[in-house]
Parts: C-alpha cells; sequence; structure tokens
C-alpha cells in the first residue's frame, strides 16, 4: 500500500473535528464523548453534496429511495442496480460524512455469501463506507465485519418487514417486546456492528438499549436519548405528498418552493417575458451589419 492522500488529513477518531471524515470508528468515539451524532439520507449528487456541506455525521442513501423519489407505496421494489446507481451519484456529493449504502430488500434474505457478495458491489462499485440491513441478521453481520465491510444495524419498525409486522407500527411495546429488541440490539453488536438505527420504538426502550450498548444508536421515531438522529431528507425539507409522521420535525417547505418557482417560469413563459433580452445572446455588431446589408436580406446563399 501507498499512502498518497489521506482524505481529511487522515486525523485519528479522537481528534475529529468539523473538517475531518467521518468513519466508524469515529461514530463511536463520539457516543464516548457524548457528541450527538447527525445523519441523513441522499439520494443524488446536489443533495448529497449540500448535505455533507452542512455538516451532516453520516449520509445514508435509504431504500426509502424507493417511496421519495421513484414514487413506490414501499420500500420492497428497489433493487440493487437502482441503489447502486444512486449510491455512485451519492459519492460524487460526499467528503466528509460516513457513506452508507442501504442493502435492498432481497439483496440480503438468501444465504450469507450472496449477503456478503452484494454488500461488496456497493463498497467496490459504488464507494459505500458502510452497508445498513434490517433485522437481527447476526450471522451476515459477523460475515460482513470479517469481511472488513462496516455495518450499520436497524432494528425496530424495519420497513422490509412490512407484509409480516402487518403495516408500519411502533414496535417493541410490550415488555416481551422489548426484552426481544434489546437481546437483538446486543447480539448485533457482538457480532460487529458498528452503529445500530432503532426505527419507531419507544423512548424509553431506545434510551435502555442506548445507554447498554457500546456502539452508537441512531433513532428515527425512537426518542431523544439515542446517540444520534436520523430523518429521510424529502421529509425534513417538506418535499413530499402525505401527512408526516409523529416524529418528523420540518425544517423548510421545499415544496411550496419548487411549485412557487416553477409557476413562475410557466407564468413568464406565457406572458413572454421570459427570456430577457439580457438572458440573450447578440451578435457583434459587424456580423450584424453584414446581416442587415440590402445584398444579404431575404437572400439565402446556397452552397
Ligand atoms: O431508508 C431509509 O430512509 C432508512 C431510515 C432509517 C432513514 O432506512
Amino acid at each position: 500500500m501507498s499512502i498518497t492522500n489521506f482524505p481529511g488529513g487522515g486525523a485519528s477518531a479522537s481528534t475529529a473535528n468539523s473538517t475531518t471524515k467521518i468513519t466508524m470508528p469515529a461514530l463511536s468515539e463520539m457516543k464516548r464523548q457524548g457528541k450527538a451524532i447527525s445523519a441523513l439520507t441522499a439520494y443524488d449528487y446536489a443533495t448529497s453534496r449540500l448535505v455533507d456541506e452542512a455538516g451532516i455525521d453520516l449520509i445514508l442513501v435509504g431504500d426509502s429511495l424507493a417511496m421519495v423519489v421513484l414514487g413506490h407505496e414501499n420500500t420492497l421494489a428497489v433493487t440493487m442496480d437502482e441503489m447502486l446507481h444512486h449510491t455512485r451519484a451519492v459519492r460524487r456529493g460526499v467528503r466528509r460524512a460516513l457513506l452508507v449504502a442501504d442493502m435492498p430488500f432481497g439483496s440480503y434474505h438468501g444465504t450469507v455469501a450472496e449477503g456478503v457478495a452484494n454488500a461488496i458491489r456497493f463498497v467496490k462499485e459504488a464507494g459505500a463506507e458502510a452497508v445498513k440491513i434490517e433485522g437481527a441478521r447476526v450471522e451476515l453481520v459477523r460475515a460482513l465485519f470479517e469481511a472488513e465491510i462496516p455495518v450499520v444495524g436497524h432494528l425496530g419498525l424495519t420497513p422490509q418487514s412490512i407484509h409480516q409486522m402487518g403495516g408500519y407500527r411502533v414496535q417493541g411495546r410490550s415488555a416481551d417486546a422489548a426484552l426481544q429488541l434489546r437481546a437483538d440490539a446486543h447480539a448485533l453488536a457482538e457480532a460487529g456492528a458498528g452503529a445500530i438505527v432503532l426505527e419507531g420504538v419507544p423512548r424509553e426502550v431506545a434510551a435502555m438499549i442506548t445507554a447498554e450498548l457500546p456502539i452508537p444508536t441512531i433513532g428515527i421515531g425512537a426518542g431523544p436519548e439515542c446517540d444520534g438522529q436520523i430523518l429521510v431528507f424529502h421529509d425534513l425539507v417538506g418535499l413530499t405528498f402525505a401527512p408526516a409522521a409523529k416524529f418528523v420535525r420540518r425544517y423548510g417547505d421545499a415544496g411550496a418552493m419548487i411549485r412557487l418557482a416553477v409557476e413562475g417560469y410557466r407564468e413568464d413563459i406565457e406572458r413572454r417575458s421570459f427570456p430577457s433580452d439580457e438572458e440573450s445572446y447578440h451578435l457583434p455588431e459587424t456580423v450584424r451589419r453584414t446581416l442587415d446589408a440590402p445584398e444579404n436580406t431575404g437572400r439565402i446563399r446556397r452552397v
């Protein structure tokens, strides 16, 4: 190996600052230091660049892509090729954040070997620095760890299990279910997961798991005690078409802003005020005079 270029200067996790490249070990260090981890999804070059430049620590190319970008009803339809395509675009926009790719439904539900092979594609072909998988797939997490691929687990409301769950429902509400979640979280951490997303679980359960685990928890609908928080980009900026879930906080209304901009554009075209003379290119004066000369007006030159 020849180290010719260390993105972010190669600072160690303990010296991480706002310009240092975020790695999986850096997230654990943030937990140890009590620093909150910010995470957000992104699906393309422009938005991932904005998210990265805003200082978000972890960017997930979520399989929520299926719904918010591709318009599917749930996350199940998105394919490996689609996830790879969008992960590559996000890769080009991200410099500092840890880039995590969500493994789509079906890409790790067969053998452990198939799961590892698909995870390797995200790292090799799309530049992901970690993959995320849903459920207590302890053997697969162990195999990925052994294959040097950092893994983010995902427990609680796991959208890829929509049919098994009978809909999107808060998980871990009974004592038995809470204890199972806790056991699953410990099992994933022991198998080598670098962080765990806790989605749609009671605040108290997430707080208990967060306090016990050596690795960070990233919550979405799991209360404020998680080590970090994640939201779907389109929910955060108001680019969705249905009422937001209880746990979503909207920080902008990009939908209204885009509507207004596009309507203004259409109206300007219709009233012929776009483009203006300033927005047009012009011929040099000498060429214009030549074209206006009597011998050239109305004459079509044949070659
Ligand atoms: O796909 C997704 O958006 C997720 C969430 C945890 C943000 O998995």
